[in-house]
């Protein structure tokens, strides 16, 4: 279920030959603090970034262009031209090395789109991997990180893995040494996307309204040092109240339904409940992986989701299997 993590803040294995498969993870946030909106149309943010064990899997083998095929998750409703992460980040890639922009990739998607669980970056994390190895281009963490983080916020902790504090807009990223133990969580999936642009205008649309109307109830979280002690205890109960998102009311507030899923899963017995980054997936902390298989029973069976799935964090970043 989970991998170890020793080679966790390795560079990835240069490739003998192509093809070159590449695993990546999921992220949850376990916290998330947005502040204002800055005049570049991002958000400072403090965060505590894990990855979790559902994973992508992309395939690059060596080509005369490069092409995007895919199967699974999302399959039909992702493009696979120019737009898409993975292409995008192959091209930043080409453009830094000065290799030329030959690949073809495939990817098997598992990660929902539009789920607040960074699949789109995951794919651009994977692409960047994947390519670094098949053209040899043997990038240090650094400069693939810098890449990372001009084609997304959370594509550096997704070349990263394992446990990490997030700042900036969320592309600075260091590792949360302290947290090498696993943690069990039940991943509520809904049928349907949210996009994140959206969740943000939202939240600053709600706090705008909190501050005109000098409404007391719309709480930010307080600082990490609370969760960061939480994972350092490896107390899931105690992990339980430090786990917070200023970005779940503003989901809740585009979409209250998600409310059903977070009070079926605490019925269901979990820990806690919270909206995964920018949602709609919800996330449950659950005591161990007895637990975690009655809750997704539970929840599977409350109507209130897609599909749910367990998951066991922290696990590594993007790497050649
Ligand atoms: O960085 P990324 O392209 O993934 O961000 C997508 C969108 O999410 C941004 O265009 C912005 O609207 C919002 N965002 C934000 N503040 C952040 C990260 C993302 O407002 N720190």
């Amino acid at each position: 279920m989970t991998e170890p993590l020793g080679d966790e803040y390795d560079r990835p294995r240069p490739a003998k030959s192509g093809p070159v498969r590449v695993r990546v993870p999921a992220k949850i946030n376990l916290y998330l603090q947005v502040g204002p909106l800055r005049p570049d149309g991002y958000h400072d943010l403090t965060t505590v970034y894990q990855a979790i064990s559902i994973h992508d899997e992309l395939t690059a083998r060596p080509g005369d262009t490069l092409t995007l095929t895919m199967e699974g998750e999302g399959t039909g409703q992702l493009p696979l031209d120019e737009t898409n992460l993975a292409i995008r980040a192959v091209r930043a890639l080409a453009a830094f090395t000065g290799h030329p922009a030959h690949a073809r990739l495939h990817l098997r998607k598992q990660i929902p789109i539009a789920g607040g669980l960074a699949g789109g970056s995951a794919d651009a994390a994977a692409a960047l991997v994947a390519c670094d190895a098949l053209w040899q281009t043997n990038l240090a963490r650094d400069e693939l990180a810098d890449i990372a983080s001009a084609i997304g916020s959370d594509v550096p902790f997704l070349v990263l893995g394992g446990t990490a504090l997030g700042t900036g807009r969320g592309e600075r990223v260091s590792p949360v040494l302290a947290s090498a133990h696993t943690w069990h969580w039940v991943v509520a999936i809904a049928d349907y996307g949210l996009s994140t642009p959206a969740v943000y205008a939202e939240l600053d649309r709600l706090r705008d309204g909190a501050a005109r109307t000098g409404a007391g109830w719309f709480a930010d979280a307080g600082p990490p040092e609370a969760l960061l002690a939480a994972l350092r205890q490896r107390d899931p109960d105690v992990l339980a109240a430090a786990l917070a998102n200023d970005l779940q009311a503003a989901a809740l507030s585009l979409r209250p339904v998600i409310g059903d899923t977070l009070d079926a899963g605490i019925e269901a017995g979990a820990l806690a409940g919270f909206v995964s980054g920018s949602g709609p997936t919800c996330v449950f902390l659950a005591s161990d992986v007895r637990h975690a298989a009655a809750i997704s029973t539970a929840l599977a069976e409350s109507g209130t989701c897609h599909h749910v799935r367990t998951a066991a964090g922290p696990v590594a970043g993007a790497r050649v299997a």
